[in-house]
C-alpha cells in the first residue's frame, strides 16, 4: 500500500532523441509539478518520472493513478493541466 492518493507518472524518456518526450521538456514539466504538488498536497501526491509510456508520437505523455487517466500531447508549459487534474481528484 503506497499511501499516495494520486500518483502521476510523466514520461522523461530519451532527452537526446528527437520526438521523444524527454526532448520536449518533460523533465522540466515534472520538476515544476513535483514542487507544486509537494507544497500543496504533501505526501498525498507523488510525481514520478517514467520511461517510455508507449505514446511517443503524442508526447509528452503522462498517466495519473489510481484512475489510469491519460494525458497526451502535453507541452512543457502544461503544468496547470496536470495540476488541476490532480487537484480535482484529491478533493
Ligand atoms: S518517449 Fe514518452 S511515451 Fe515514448
Amino acid at each position: 500500500m503506497s499511501g499516495y492518493k494520486q500518483h502521476l507518472f510523466i514520461c522523461t524518456n530519451s532527452p537526446d532523441r528527437e520526438g521523444k518526450c524527454g526532448s520536449k521538456g518533460s523533465e522540466e514539466l515534472r520538476l515544476a509539478l513535483k514542487q507544486r504538488c509537494g507544497k500543496e498536497f504533501g505526501k498525498d501526491v507523488r510525481v514520478n518520472a517514467s520511461g517510455c509510456l508507449g505514446h511517443c508520437e503524442r508526447g509528452i505523455a503522462a498517466v495519473l493513478y489510481p484512475q489510469g487517466e491519460w494525458f497526451l500531447d502535453l507541452a512543457k508549459e502544461d503544468q496547470e493541466v496536470l495540476f488541476r487534474a490532480v487537484q480535482e481528484k484529491i478533493k
